[in-house]
Formats: structure tokens, sequence, C-alpha cells
């Protein structure tokens, strides 16, 4: 539950040694979530791996939860009820904190289909000074259909699966995302490069890339 109070009592905040600045020094980026939200089979997986893979080449340190990745083990005792997605989107936007505290860019890739679950998600950033910013991977339910790279659209069509998100289960698109890309009309090259420079603009990049910075060095 979001609005939960913790069980523990006699706890107390450890501050570290290293702060945010000497994080930053290090790393040379501002930790942070790029929280992708979208059906089933609109590209979250393809677009997260893909940023991640050209942030490295450019020396950023960055790394993806992926929503059937992160069911394998952190989540694995969660379904797909309404109960059981909140949960899964609120140990995600926790753990994505935690990320971005160590200051490591973070990709969410997961449906999370409810508004209030991405709100917690970004409230709980901003509020401890990081970087958050909400992309909804806008594809035609019908184009996700057609691609059904899981086969899940066909079960469901079957009828052997019950609550799919988009089908018989709610989407709630973001009102107003930082970014909205249509993968039915941009290629997953196009759309990370669009990222890259939003990101950019959005200050998650101190003294540019590796290639701007060894050249600024010569
Ligand atoms: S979320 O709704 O809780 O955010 P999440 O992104 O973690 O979902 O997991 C979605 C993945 O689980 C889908 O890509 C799909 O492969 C699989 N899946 C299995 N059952 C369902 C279902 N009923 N609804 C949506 N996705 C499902």
């Amino acid at each position: 539950m979001l609005d939960a109070k913790a069980k523990s009592t006699d706890i107390l905040w450890h501050d570290s040694q290293v702060n945010r600045a000497r994080r930053e020094d290090l790393l040379n980026q501002r930790g942070g979530t790029i929280w992708l939200t979208g059906l089933p089979s609109s590209g979250k997986s393809t677009t997260a791996y893909g940023l991640e893979s050209e942030l490295f080449t450019r020396g950023f340190a960055a790394y993806v939860l992926d929503g059937d990745n992160v069911r394998h083990g952190l989540n694995k005792d969660l379904g797909f009820s309404a109960r059981d997605r909140a949960e899964n989107i609120r140990r995600i936007a926790e753990t994505a904190k935690l990320f971005a505290d160590a200051g490591i860019i973070v990709i969410t890739s997961f449906i999370s289909p409810y508004r209030v679950e991405r709100d917690f998600a970004r409230r709980i950033h901003l509020e401890a000074g990081f970087n958050f910013s909400e992309i909804y991977i806008d594809t035609p339910l019908e184009v996700c259909e057609q691609r059904d790279p899981k086969g899940l659209y066909k079960k469901v069509r079957r009828g052997e699966l019950q609550g799919f998100t988009g089908i018989d289960d709610p989407y709630e698109p973001p009102f107003a995302p930082e970014l909205v890309c249509r993968t039915a009309e941009f290629s997953p090259g196009e759309i990370v490069s669009r990222i890259l420079g939003f990101m950019t603009e959005a200050g998650f990049f101190l003294r540019g890339d590796r290639y701007s910075r060894s050249f600024a060095g010569k």
C-alpha cells in the first residue's frame, strides 16, 4: 500500500559520508529515473535496453529495471491483481529511488497501469531531489496485439488468460508525461535519440558525454 506506515519502530536514519556532490563528481551524472509506461508489447523493453546501451556507450552508468525480469526475483511473490500490480510498482519506485541515490540513471520498464502509483514514484523522487521523467510509450492497442512477441494477446483471445492489461484490465495513460514516444511511427533508434536529447535538456548529464569530454581535453 502506498500509504503504508513503517511497521518497525526504533529505527534511525543513518547518513552516508559520501554525499550527492561526491557521487555526481565521480559519475559525471545526476542520479534519477526515466519511467517508461505503456501497454504490453508497446515497446518499453526495447526502448529501455536500447537507451541503456547508448548511455553506456556515452560513458554514463545506467540500469534497467524491467517488469518481466523483476518478477523473476524481487517481485516473484506478486501476480496481476490490482493490489499486486500496485505493490509491484511501489517496490520498483522505492528501488529506483535507491539506485538514484547511488547516482545511477535508472530506466524502469513496467506497464505501471495506474496513475496513482506512477505519481507516487514521481513524488518520492522529487521530494528527495532526484530527477524523474515519465515517458509514455504510446503504441495503439492494435499494433501491440499485432506484434505480440510473447504470444500473450493470442492467449487472451483464446480465452486462456484473463485480466490482461488493455483487453480486460485497465490502463490509465499519463495526463502530463515529460515525453510521448510513438513506436508505431518512429524506429527504436529514433526514439532512443529523442530520449537522449530530452535527458540532456533535463540535466541528467554533467560536463557532456565521453566524446565531448575527451574532445574538450585535447
Ligand atoms: S504491471 O502491470 O504490474 O506494471 P509488469 O510490467 O510488472 O506489469 O509486467 C507485465 C508483463 O507481465 C507483461 O509484459 C507480460 O509479459 C506479463 N503478463 C502476464 N500476465 C499479464 C497480465 N494479466 N497483464 C499484463 N501483463 C501480464
